[in-house]
């Protein structure tokens, strides 16, 4: 029987290829599920799910908790500012209470980095990273992989840009790492003070000119710029950003071909990307939503058949 390398979803950092293979065709057969008029299969019936969300989430935390409802987990749900860590729990006390109540798998989103790694050293349970702050976003990076393979039958060899907030995004890091365990080549592209230093190192080309970026590229993967986790001024202004990295209609149509566009949500229309490029044909974003459930299914449903073992 074919099984995941890894106990929990703690990064892409530490998957194979073999794992995202797995992951993608397990993912196909719940895609097929959901868009049955049961959209549901008992496979979970016996496995009792927390969604930890110290960080505010719409997408994510709905997409969770969708793909454990159609496996027929139970769910309980926890949202840091309705809780006791305001009182002053910390968060391995937090968490050992709630598996106390017999809970077998833990997805947790965390404004620090590494929160997830350091649980795991620290419970006993399933944990699935939903995003460390500026660190991993590992269900986000397999979704987008998927829903490239979906658009153009195949990761392996695509030129992907990602463009925009490099430094304070986990979608870039984990799509960095995904994409290149497939085979496809990354490029960056945005402000130099939004490019982290380590780039290079993760044999990633800077490119600071959006319009040579989606020359090369097959996809352009767009970010938004994440004002709340900056503590400093790193570009002269919004308008400004938007002139040089931000995506529209125009631009799209100065190129010779026609290329992918994605972005994880939420969007801020108008800076990083304009609405008729966002609701266009090109833009695959409500398709990386739709995806994010069967995805998620799929991670859910590996790594719980660890748990029985
Ligand atoms: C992203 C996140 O939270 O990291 N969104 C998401 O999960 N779909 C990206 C963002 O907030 O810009």
């Amino acid at each position: 029987m074919s099984e995941l390398s890894v106990d929990h979803l703690l990064g892409i950092k530490y998957l194979n290829k073999r794992d995202i293979d797995l992951i993608f065709e397990t993912a196909d057969q719940f895609k097929e599920v959901i868009n049955r008029p049961i959209k549901k299969v008992p496979s979970l019936r016996d496995i009792t799910i927390a969604n930890l969300f110290f960080e505010n989430s719409t997408r994510t935390k709905l997409s969770f908790e969708l793909a454990e409802k159609r496996l027929s987990a139970d769910v309980i749900n926890f949202s840091a500012s309705q809780s006791s860590v305001k009182k002053g729990e910390t968060l391995v006390d937090t968490v050992k209470n709630i598996l106390s109540m017999k809970v077998d798998m833990l997805v947790m989103r965390h404004p620090n980095p590494g929160a997830g790694v350091f649980l795991s050293k620290h419970v006993d349970a399933r944990i699935i990273n939903a995003g460390d702050g500026a660190h991993e976003h590992p269900t986000q990076a397999l979704l987008d992989s998927y829903s490239i393979r979906e658009r153009l039958g195949e990761v392996k060899g695509k030129n992907v840009v990602i463009v925009g907030d490099i430094l304070h995004s986990r979608v870039a890091l984990s799509n960095i790492y995904a994409l290149q365990l497939q085979g496809a080549n990354v490029k960056v592209c945005g402000p130099r003070t939004l490019i982290p230093k380590y780039i290079e190192a993760l044999d990633v080309q800077v490119e600071t000119n959006l319009k040579k970026a989606l020359q090369w590229c097959d996809v352009a993967n767009m970010l938004r710029v994440q004002n709340e986790r900056m503590d400093i001024t790193y570009f002269p202004s919004t308008r400004e950003y938007t002139q040089q990295f931000g995506i529209n209609k125009d631009l799209l149509e100065s190129l010779n071909k026609e290329i992918v566009i994605m972005h994880p949500g939420p969007i801020n229309r108008g800076v990083e990307i304009t609405s008729d490029v966002a609701d266009s044909k090109q833009a695959i974003i409500l398709d990386q939503v739709e995806n994010g459930v069967a995805i998620r299914m799929a991670v859910i449903y590996l790594l719980a058949s660890k748990i029985k073992q």
